[in-house]
């Protein structure tokens, strides 16, 4: 087990009825004027602003509103977003949403706090050392954004989606009731099953010296997600399937089942490429295309690995004399279950054809960008692997 720090200091309020109690939460973390920011209408359809903005009221809290965060979050809307909590005096953000909306607002809070714009930290490769305090209202369990030290934004200048790593743009405070997921799409569920697992899996699969305990929690974590998965497909309004993928939405990304890890993330930095060139693929759909076809790529550099995720996840019997067998049988469970769930598997499923190739792995790897992982990926590689997805 390698040397880790585990910080993961997002108050986490979970469970039904807890609406009311935001105003004051806020609060107790020292809000005076809020930036209530949203997405593209269903927090207002669903009644759950209605909701925040009584809370807001009655505890005498003071706020501005914007909506419209796209998914795959745009930086000209951040930039207004700054520009207004300078003009209003906004000193706390609270987002109303999914993956988008949070890194929507966790931006804002790096441009506030720093008084610059937040793509210079993208350019200059360097970490803010300051954010405005963010709080969450969750309405989609998937990129786990609301207690991650993540933040992905897509400059819609050029296309490039990117993200910044800091332990300051962790929210202070997430409010977690699973029936404000009960309105999303099957499609989005399973694009949130599927990315829970992924960030659990890529802290899984990183080729260091063994890590029992954290494999065993990513393990069980895994377990759960794939029948709650299942679950909260076929009744969306199952309240302890919601419940067990929002809870394993924020551990799967909050780093508990990475610690004693070195964290890599080659897939999501490949598929953050394809939903920044192609603004329709949803990040959960490119990743349930990709992950299978990396890990059949890399799969030769830790069989055995594989072939335990096979055996304790998805069921596979164990064949000692071939290991290479049974772990690529995982893999092929694990393709069965996404296309159960509704998931593409391939890069024709979404929209992107062989000649539509170049133009995304040159955005991965810029300036000679090389992935970590098992063996440097770089161009060649990384369009096998997009081949492998075909
Ligand atoms: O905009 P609205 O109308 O709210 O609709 C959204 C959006 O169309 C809808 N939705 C959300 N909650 C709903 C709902 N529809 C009905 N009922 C509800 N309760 O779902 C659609 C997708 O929302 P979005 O926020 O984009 O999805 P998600 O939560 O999957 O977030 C994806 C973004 O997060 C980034 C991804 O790259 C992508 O940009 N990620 C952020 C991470 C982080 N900061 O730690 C880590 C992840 O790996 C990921 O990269
Ligand atoms: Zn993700």
């Amino acid at each position: 087990m390698n040397n880790f720090v585990f910080c993961t200091p997002t108050k986490v309020i979970f469970g039904k009825g807890i609406e009311p109690t935001i105003g004051e939460h806020l609060r107790s973390f020292g809000a005076e004027k809020v930036l209530l920011h949203y997405g593209g209408g269903s927090a207002k359809r669903s009644g759950l602003l209605d909701q925040v903005t009584a809370s807001l009221e009655s505890a005498g809290l003071p706020y501005v509103e914007l909506g419209g965060v796209a998914p795959n979050p745009k930086l000209s809307l951040i930039r207004k977003g700054i520009a207004l909590c300078r003009e209003e005096g906004v000193n706390f953000l609270l987002a109303v949403g999914g993956g988008s909306v949070i890194d929507s607002a966790k931006a804002i809070g790096v441009g506030l706090a720093n008084g610059c714009d937040p793509w210079d930290f993208i350019e200059s490769k360097t970490a803010p050392a300051k954010c405005a305090p963010v709080g969450v209202v969750l309405t989609l369990s998937a990129a786990g954004s609301e207690m991650s030290n993540s933040d992905v934004i897509t400059n819609d200048e050029n296309q490039l989606k990117r993200g910044i790593t800091s332990e300051a743009v962790r929210p202070v405070v997430a409010f977690l009731n699973p029936e404000n997921t009960y309105t999303v799409s099957k499609f989005q569920t399973g694009c949130g099953i599927v990315d829970t697992m992924m960030h659990t899996l890529e802290r899984y699969f990183t080729g260091d010296a063994d890590c029992d305990l954290t494999d065993r929690l990513a393990e069980g974590l895994l377990i759960a997600v794939r029948d709650a998965g299942r679950a909260a497909i076929a009744n969306p309004e199952d309240y302890n399937a919601r419940a067990t993928l929002m809870w394993a939405s924020s551990l799967s990304h909050n780093d508990v089942t990475g610690c004693g890890k070195n964290r890599k993330f080659p897939v999501h930095k490949i598929e953050h490429d394809i939903s920044g060139v192609h603004d329709n693929v949803a990040h959960g759909a490119g990743l349930a295309v990709l992950f299978p076809a990396w890990a059949e790529y890399v799969l030769q550099y830790d069989v055995m690995k594989f072939a335990q995720l096979a055996v304790r996840v998805w069921g596979v019997e164990m064949n000692f004399d071939h290991p290479e067998v049974t772990a690529r049988e995982g893999i092929r469970a694990m393709r069965a279950y996404f296309r159960e769930i509704g998931m593409p598997t391939t890069m024709g499923e979404l929209g992107i054809s062989p000649d539509g190739y170049e133009e995304i792995v040159e955005k991965t790897t810029l300036g000679g960008t090389v992935l970590k992982s098992y063996l440097p990926l770089g161009r060649e590689e990384i369009l096998e692997i997009y081949r492998l997805a075909e």
